[in-house]
């Protein structure tokens, strides 16, 4: 186990960095040992990451010196930032800029940084085809993410930009799932017009994390996009129709109606799916079908993902 490479996994009880930590303690002959960050060890997702063998370590990503403590001796460094427990993208760059300069410090030979696009490089401030949100963004937390990457690049780090796609997931956790209509039908509602939306199962992004690591500087300086399909509204609601035995149908809503439903975070929401739709080319060529398979050979279709998980998404 000491001859293994540590790698300090950020939120390795949460989604990214859990499918992470989980694909290398799986793996009996993996060269990377896992040391898995977290603010509370007695959780039980905590005590079952101890229990697989992974070295659990405490620590807060607004704690410069706790972070530090984390990354000693590490070989390499899986970071993601958490922009829905505070919503504030300024924050999360602010956060970046700390991992990054903590990263430099620690010597680390191999960074991922979870990262999205700024799309204010595609859909300039001044553009009003989306409303600009606090202040200064248009998809704040794609945008706050975005802003970031260059405290990587400038500190000389060893870095691989990743790029997660829509989490299927959201259906479960995020109540992003079909919704029963008056009708009795179920109504898959997403301001995507006609345009295919590149998703991907959670656990899929830390796996594809672990297959960059695998590969050693392969992916050192390079933005890796991953998916593990690419589908329409119209696409996505044969396939959960089909799966769950009850007929879904695609609501295909405006992003600015979907601004408009307010739950916290709806604008920033509706804003991201009116950029995946206008820049549906960018999107999916940079989240790339292909190399998503090549790096995690067991990635999930979004077929396969409802066979494992649409049992889990709330019906009502
Ligand atoms: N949902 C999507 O479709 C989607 C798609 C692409 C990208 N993203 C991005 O994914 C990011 C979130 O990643 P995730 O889904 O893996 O998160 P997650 O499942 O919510 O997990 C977060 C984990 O991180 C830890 N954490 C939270 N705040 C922390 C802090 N201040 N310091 C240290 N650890 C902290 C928590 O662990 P402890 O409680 O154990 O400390 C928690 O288990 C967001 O920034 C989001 O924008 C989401």
């Amino acid at each position: 186990m000491s001859e293994k490479k540590i790698i300090t996994v950020f939120g390795a009880t949460g989604a990214q960095g859990g499918g992470l930590a989980h694909a290398i303690l799986s793996d009996a002959n993996s060269e990377f040992a896992v040391r898995a960050v977290t603010r509370d060890p007695n959780s039980d997702k905590a005590k079952e990451l101890a229990r697989l063998g992974a070295e659990v370590v405490t620590a807060d990503i607004d704690d410069k010196e706790s972070m530090q403590k984390a990354l000693a001796g590490a070989y390499g460094a899986y970071f993601v930032t958490f922009f829905w427990a505070h919503f504030s993208a300024e924050k999360e760059t602010a956060e970046a800029k700390n991992m990054a300069a903590a990263a430099k410090a620690a010597g680390i030979k191999h960074a991922i940084w979870s990262t999205l696009e700024d799309v204010r490089t595609f859909v300039p401030l001044d553009n009003d085809s989306m409303p600009t949100l606090q202040g200064k963004y248009k998809v704040p937390h794609f945008d706050g993410k975005g802003e970031a990457d260059h405290f990587f690049a400038e500190a000389g780090i060893p870095v691989t930009y990743l790029m997660a796609s829509f989490y299927w997931d959201n259906m479960i956790y995020f109540g992003m799932g079909p919704k029963k209509g008056a009708d009795g039908n179920f109504y898959l509602t997403l301001p995507m017009a006609d345009k295919k939306m590149a998703g991907i199962a959670a656990e899929d992004i830390g796996k594809c994390a672990y297959g960059i690591f695998k590969k050693g500087n392969e992916f050192i300086g390079k933005t890796v996009g991953i998916a593990g399909d690419q589908l329409t509204g119209d696409e996505m609601a044969g396939v959960l129709s089909k799966s769950l035995g009850q007929t879904v149908v695609y609501n295909m809503v405006t992003p600015a109606q979907y601004r408009a439903f307010g739950f916290p975070g709806a604008d920033d929401l509706g804003n991201m799916f009116q950029f995946y739709a206008e820049f549906e080319q960018h999107c999916n060529k940079t989240r790339d079908l292909k190399l998503s398979k090549e790096l995690n050979p067991g990635l999930l279709s979004f077929e396969a993902w409802l066979n494992k998980y649409g049992p889990s998404i709330p019906l009502d």
